[in-house]
């Protein structure tokens, strides 16, 4: 088995010095990659900029990028071949229109900024997908939580979606733990517990084995 992971935030940048970037750590991503290469997959990792190790198992392979655009190259270039797809990454929405060459002086008392929208990696692979692929995304929602993460299940092609948890103390960017539920197109809710990001892995590693072989056979 081959599986692909987007993981960590990415960096859209404004000038030599300066970019736009956000609080994704790439745990649950790193965990994961570890996971499923624990499990006997071939990983081919994808991770914006992080502060985490390479994993050490050595199915995982780890591809190191910046930007939205870079991320979506590198996943595209590994997608065809793979049988999963996590897209665990949390890519920026929008870039700076312009990249100046030089640092952007400070001048006047406001800075508006031109941004443009990046490209969606998970909904543009979606289109893609292979009916004996198996697709899982995750969603970050603040209001009609399962409702948003359905919609997005379906407009990007997902299996599985992974919804993150945010009025959980201990849950998402930069927790060591997780809370998460997971949908499927059935409309099927499993709800897991907080738990550590390492032990969530193993969980989705899991529910993604069980559900690609009732998708397969
Ligand atoms: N995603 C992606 N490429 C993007 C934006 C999101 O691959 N440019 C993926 C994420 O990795 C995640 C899923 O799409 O698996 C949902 O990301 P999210 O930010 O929740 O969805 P958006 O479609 O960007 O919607 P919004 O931020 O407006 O809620
Ligand atoms: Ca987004």
């Amino acid at each position: 088995m081959r599986v692909i992971i987007t993981a960590g935030p990415t960096y859209e940048p404004l000038d030599p010095v300066r970019f736009l970037g956000n609080r994704s750590t790439g745990k649950m991503g790193y965990a994961l990659a570890a996971a499923f290469a624990a499990a006997g997959a071939q990983v081919d990792l994808i991770s914006g900029p992080s502060a985490l190790p390479a994993p050490a198992h050595p199915a995982v392979q780890l591809t190191r990028v910046e930007t939205a655009a870079e991320m979506y190259a590198a996943a595209a270039a590994g997608a065809p071949a793979a049988d999963v797809w996590v897209f665990a990454a949390a890519v920026a929405d929008y870039r700076p229109a312009h990249v100046a060459a030089e640092k952007i002086k400070k001048a006047g008392d406001t800075l508006t900024l031109e941004l443009v929208k990046n490209v969606d990696i998970a909904a543009t692979l979606g289109h893609t997908k292979r009916a004996e692929q198996f697709a899982v995304g995750f969603a970050l929602e603040t209001t009609n939580e399962l409702a948003h993460a359905q919609e997005k299940l379906h407009r990007k092609n997902f299996d599985l979606v992974v919804l993150n948890s945010l009025r959980d103390a201990g849950a998402g960017f930069g927790h060591d733990t997780n809370k998460v539920s997971v949908l499927d197109r059935a409309g099927q809710v499993v709800t897991f517990e907080l738990m550590a990001k390492t032990d969530l892995a193993g969980e989705l590693v899991r529910l993604v084995l069980v559900r690609r072989a009732a998708v397969i056979t």
